[in-house]
Parts: C-alpha cells; structure tokens; sequence
C-alpha cells in the first residue's frame, strides 16, 4: 500500500511489507514517545479527532501521537453535542471536518459509517473503530505488542493465540484475524459462548488461508499451550436487549489460579482494554496485575508508537521526523518502568 494521503479503514489494505515498514517505524518513534527528545515534524497540521462512541485510550493516543509529533487536536467526543443531531449527514460532516484538519481519526457506531465518511473526506481518514466491524490500529498495536513480547523479528509463522469471550461483536479480535492471517500456520483458538463466535467469513477465511482454527466454549482446554490469550468484553452496547449481555458476562475469566493451571508459563496476557471490572464480569481479574507476563498497559504504550508511525506515513514525514528533533527540559527518569 502506498500510506501517503491514503485513508486507514480495515486491515485488508496491509501486507505484510507494509506490517514491516509501520512496525519499522513505530520503533523509530520510541525516543519521542518515551520524552527522550521532541520533535516539531508535524508543526502546524491539525487532526480531528472525531469520536461518536464512547473512548478513553484510542482518542487519547491518538492525539497524544499527533502531540508528540507537534500538530494539534480539535476534538469532537459527544455525538449530541455535534450538527449530526440536527439531521447533518457524514457526507456534509466530512466536507466540513476535513476542511479544518490534515488527518482525522473517526470512531462511530456503525460499520461501514467510517468508509462512507473517507469518500466525501478531503484528508485521510483513519478508522478508530466503526461499529463491530473493524478497529485497524488496535490490531495493528496488538501485533506489535505481540512482537515485542515474543521477540520476534518479522515472521508470525505459527504463532498459537487463543481469543476469549465476545468475538461476535468484538472488532478488534476480527482485525487482529484479519492481520494474523498474512501469517501461516497461525493455530487460533477461539474461546466464546456459542452465541457470540466469531463471524463464520473470518474463520472461513483462516482455514482457507491454511490457519488451524479451533471454536470452543471450553475455557481450560482451550487455554493450553498458546504463545498469547487474548481476552475481551462482553460489547454489551452492542446487543439490541442490554440485559442479554448479563446471561455472557462473566462467563469466560483468566485468574492468577486459573492462568497458574492452564496457561503454558510465560504465555502473554493481552487485552485491548477497557476490562470490566465489575464484579459480575471481571474478564480478567486483577490478581494478575503485578504478573510479568500481563502485557496491557504495554499495549496501551505501544498504541501511542503505532498511532505515531500511521501519521507519520500518511503524512508523509518518515525522513523529515528526526530533522526537527531536539532534547527534552524536563525531567524524564522515571517514565516508563
Ligand atoms: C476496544 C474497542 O473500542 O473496540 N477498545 C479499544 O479501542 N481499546 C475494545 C472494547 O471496547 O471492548
């Protein structure tokens, strides 16, 4: 894919070489991320970050990302407080937005919605997550994660993940498929309530590609013998009956006990985030919260990395971003441990 001035709205537009290149550069990102140094690459353009669902990590990363590279964020966050509640089409948003902002980062209920919004959009659009359907730049910050945590250079060559809980409506277990599958002989094992499994075109998809994909609602088999478990929320504003959601949550959950007699040692605990952590659900639970191998909020540091590299390449400014650096003031010691 050519990243400059393009849109960002599902992993079917990545190969693996373009994998390569943003994990290349989301290592070069690392300096400023961590306030080593500071740079001004991005010295007067504006993203717009547009956020018509609820988000704490993702629009924050993304506008710290663009921060960090020194542009500035406008922020739309409340649906009811923007035009779209007059009756304004995405079409005139887009045309509007776009007009004010060199990229803008759009998450929105409703698949397909950010796509639409890209077509009448005069800068790229990057998808922060458009209803169940797809949420690119978790997947890809997941790999990355996933990289780092396995030491691996470039080749998710059979590579064993098991992915829990709602896997129906979760988007970002549908990118992070999408993603795995320009690997080969990746073995997935896809934990859920039969009611919420992984859409059948994804799982058909992987066993075509040669993928091994095993569908269970048995939690401890499941967990055995896996690099990675990747756990995740009942979407519970997803279901049309919210109370439906009650019958799921709690259903699948990883403890220090249950890791301790399940997982293979060392396996990495992963979570896009947030976790329910209310006593009914609590996916995963927070005895595992000093454990080494919970890579969550190594994750959430990751995402600011490969937010980072996605504007960097959209923009075009790979070469340009070390030229305008310069060594941080302030006191940074401690960040980071
Ligand atoms: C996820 C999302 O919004 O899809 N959160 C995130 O972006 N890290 C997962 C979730 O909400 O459960």
């Amino acid at each position: 894919m050519n990243f400059l001035g393009s849109h960002i709205l599902s992993i079917s537009q990545f190969d693996k070489n373009d994998v390569k290149e943003l994990f290349r550069v989301a290592d070069e990102m690392q300096p400023y991320a961590q306030r080593e140094k500071h740079t001004r690459v991005l010295d007067g353009a504006i993203l717009g970050n547009l956020f018509f669902e609820p988000s704490t990590r993702t629009r924050v990363s993304f506008g710290c990302a663009f921060n960090l590279l020194g542009g500035q964020v406008r922020e739309t966050t409340d649906i009811k407080a923007s035009a779209i509640t007059k009756g304004e089409s995405l079409y005139d948003t887009a045309r509007v937005i776009s007009g004010y902002s060199d990229v803008i980062a759009m998450r929105h209920p409703v698949a397909g919605s950010v796509e639409e919004f890209s077509r009448a959009s005069r800068v790229p659009v990057i998808n922060a997550g458009d209803g169940p359907s797809e949420h690119p730049s978790q997947a890809l910050l997941d790999l990355y994660t996933i990289k780092k945590e396995l030491n691996i250079e470039d080749d998710f060559d059979g590579i064993r993940i098991a992915m829990v809980g709602d896997l129906k409506y979760g988007r970002t277990v549908h990118s992070l498929c999408k993603l795995l599958n320009l690997y080969s002989n990746i073995t997935f094992t896809l934990i859920s309530p039969n009611e919420l499994k992984m859409p059948e075109e994804i799982v058909e998809e992987l066993r075509k590609s040669g993928h091994e994909v095993i569908e269970t609602e048995d939690m401890e088999s499941g967990l055995e013998n896996n690099d990675t478990v990747y756990l995740t929320r009942i979407q519970e504003e997803r279901f049309e009956d919210r109370n439906e959601a009650d019958i799921y949550r709690g259903r699948f959950r990883l403890n220090q006990s249950i890791y301790t007699s399940h997982c293979k040692p060392n396996t990495v605990i992963m979570h896009p985030l947030p976790r329910d952590s209310r006593a009914e659900a609590n996916e995963l639970d927070n005895d595992l919260n000093q454990h080494p191998n919970l890579a969550i909020f190594r994750q959430t540091d990751n995402g600011v990395l490969i937010r980072m590299a996605l504007f960097v390449l959209t923009l075009g400014v790979q070469d340009k971003v070390h030229e305008s650096s310069v060594e941080v003031k302030w006191y940074t010691e401690k960040r980071f441990k």
